[in-house]
């Protein structure tokens, strides 16, 4: 039996795919669904029969946000102490790649949660927004920062001071997803988008998807140490050695992980 009341769980190849399950409400992210995600996550990223992670809600919502009727009552002390965005960190920490399947709502913290993973596939019909301002507050798990690099400052602002949504196609426009599907193949295509990346040289994977997020969060020439170290260091792996080879005598490599 699953261990989880409001995610589901499945894999496909080396694919482990989780399902935002709170359809009613849109899938918003209320405290048990973000642990259960966290936990799922983690789950997956320690089994080695998995090399990617595809996370999707349903064709209504990826999610419409953290859950408002939730946290209408707190106050700053009570949700400071509950601290409940803190597990989004959590995501940083997943050594596996991670690809959001968005379709439909993809609001607030909904938009938050598909910008910490890696790569966003979206289907024709998903809007992206952060609309925290019509509810009196601003994004709170990543949404003002996050957003802006991905789009630039001009749009994070419109987006975030006046409620501006993102069609699926401007989102493409703009740098925030990686491809749009039609509704009825976004999920089946980022399962084949995760599988190919699985069947992939797992440590050069890890070390690329490091180094890529790195960009993010450091300086250009932390970035670029942090990053040449890690090639270097892809040099004492048995894949390094057969990836070469396999080149240079024309056959397909077969990676161990190593
Ligand atoms: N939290 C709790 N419940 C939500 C929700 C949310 N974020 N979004 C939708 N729901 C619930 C609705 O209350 C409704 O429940 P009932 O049937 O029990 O009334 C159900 O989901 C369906 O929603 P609607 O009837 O509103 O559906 P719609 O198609 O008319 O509208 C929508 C869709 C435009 C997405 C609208 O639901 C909406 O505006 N939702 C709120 C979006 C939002 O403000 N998100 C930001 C949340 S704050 C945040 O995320 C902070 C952060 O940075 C961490």
């Amino acid at each position: 039996m699953s261990p989880y009341t409001t995610i589901l769980t499945e894999t496909h190849g080396r694919t482990g795919l989780i399902r935002l399950n709170r359809p009613k409400a849109l899938n918003a992210l209320n405290n048990t669904l973000i642990k259960e995600l966290m936990d799922a996550l983690a789950a997956f990223d320690a089994d080695p029969a998995i090399g990617a992670v595809v996370l999707t809600g349903d064709e209504r919502a990826f999610a419409a946000g953290a859950d408002i009727k939730e946290m209408m009552d707190e106050t700053p002390v009570s949700i400071l102490r509950k601290d409940h965005i803190a597990p989004f960190d959590r995501i940083m920490q997943i050594k596996k790649p991670v690809i959001a399947a968005v379709s439909g709502w993809c609001l607030g913290g909904g938009n938050e949660l598909a910008m910490s993973c890696d790569m966003i596939v979206a289907s024709e019909s998903a809007k992206f927004g952060q609309p925290e301002i019509n509810l009196g507050v601003i994004p709170g798990a990543g949404g003002t920062q996050r957003l802006t690099r991905a789009v630039g400052k001009a749009l994070a602002m419109e987006m975030v001071l006046n409620n501006r949504t993102l069609s699926a196609q401007e989102a493409l426009q703009f740098g925030l997803v990686n491809r749009i599907v039609p509704v009825e193949r976004y999920l089946e295509e980022a399962l084949a988008f995760a599988n190919e990346i699985a069947a992939r040289a797992p440590l050069a994977v890890q070390f690329g998807k490091e180094a890529v997020n790195h960009a993010f969060e450091s300086f250009l020439a932390d970035g670029l140490k942090d990053e040449r170290r890690a090639f270097y260091y892809l040099f004492a792996s048995e894949d390094q050695k057969e990836g070469m080879r396999a080149f240079a005598e024309k056959r397909q490599a077969e990676w161990k992980g190593e």
